[in-house]
């Protein structure tokens, strides 16, 4: 069986290799520069952050101090929830351009549907008619906002990147995306810090009866349930051990034992959260 990163078709014609580095709560130089560095040694050629991050300079820098190319690297960053109206999000995204030290972007996402996002969303298809920005899309987005967007924007987003792990597999929102062509991409793949699957006893066998780890189980589980996964970590062996996924598989039996642990339970904010959504807007990430 190979090891190979696999490129999925997004829905513009374009692709996205279906594994990448997250960079979430990397609040440092170092650690964001060193967990790109080994990712990149290990095979990724995908990098997920977002304005809200405070870290878009330093990724910028970890690719142009590495040998891999600018142009065989996916870049994606974020709009924040405090960005709204069509000249505020284009110069928002010059804004993460130049910090990033790019002269585009292969995908830039709304992080939140925070009220007023279609005219953010208006001005992203006119990013991406310039050639600016490769793909668009959308994160946090529930079937209702982004039923809007479809009524409303003239371009279908490529992804929603929205929480997914197995205590929150989102079955229903798989099945709406799937059914609008829009891929459904994974945060906090293992369930995010403490509250997470690493520990479960289901997985643990299964890591036991695969020789592989924890961590490895819940993102093969993802890959085979056809999203894509953003894993962070700023640990060598890890980042190298999350992008060995794709030579071994889960039977049938094996992917119905994990389908069994959903608890619908979240680490994050629920996009259905108005109050939430409204107060975010006056949250500065960035440093
Ligand atoms: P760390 O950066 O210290 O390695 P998620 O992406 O689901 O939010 O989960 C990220 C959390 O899981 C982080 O706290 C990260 O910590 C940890 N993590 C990432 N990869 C692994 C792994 N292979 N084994 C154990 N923990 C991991």
């Amino acid at each position: 069986m190979h090891n190979d990163i696999p490129d999925l078709p997004l829905n513009n014609g374009n692709r996205i290799p279906q594994l990448g580095l997250g960079v979430f709560q990397v609040d440092n130089a170092k650690d964001t520069k060193d967990s790109i560095k080994w990712a990149l040694a290990a095979g990724y050629r995908h990098i997920d952050t977002a304005a809200y991050y405070g870290n878009e300079q330093w990724v910028g820098e970890a690719i142009r101090e590495s040998d891999v190319k600018r142009e065989d690297v996916f870049v994606t960053s974020k709009l924040w929830n405090s960005v709204r109206g069509y000249d505020e999000t284009k110069q928002a995204f010059q804004e993460s351009l130049d910090r990033l030290g790019f002269d585009y972007l292969d995908m830039f996402l709304i992080h939140w549907p925070a009220p007023g996002y279609l005219e953010s969303w208006r001005a992203m298809e006119d990013l991406y008619k310039e050639g600016k920005i490769k793909n668009i899309g959308v994160s946090n987005f529930n079937q209702k906002q982004m039923d809007d967007i479809l009524a409303n924007g003239t371009i279908k987003p490529v992804v929603d990147q929205i929480e997914t792990h197995p205590y929150l597999q989102q079955d229903e929102m798989h099945a709406y995306l799937e059914s609008k062509g829009i891929l459904h991409e994974a945060w906090s793949p293992l369930g995010g810090g403490s509250n997470n699957a690493l520990t479960d006893p289901v997985i643990s066998e299964l890591a036991a009866a695969h020789d592989v780890s924890a961590a490895q189980i819940i993102l093969r589980w993802h890959v085979q349930r056809e999203e894509i996964v953003i894993p962070k970590s700023i640990h060598e062996a890890r980042v190298q051990q999350n992008r060995d996924i794709f030579a071994f598989g889960l039977d049938e039996d094996e992917m119905k034992a994990i389908a069994d642990l959903d608890a619908g339970k979240r680490v994050g904010p629920d996009p259905d959260d108005a109050a939430w959504l409204k107060q975010s807007q006056s949250y500065s990430g960035r440093k």
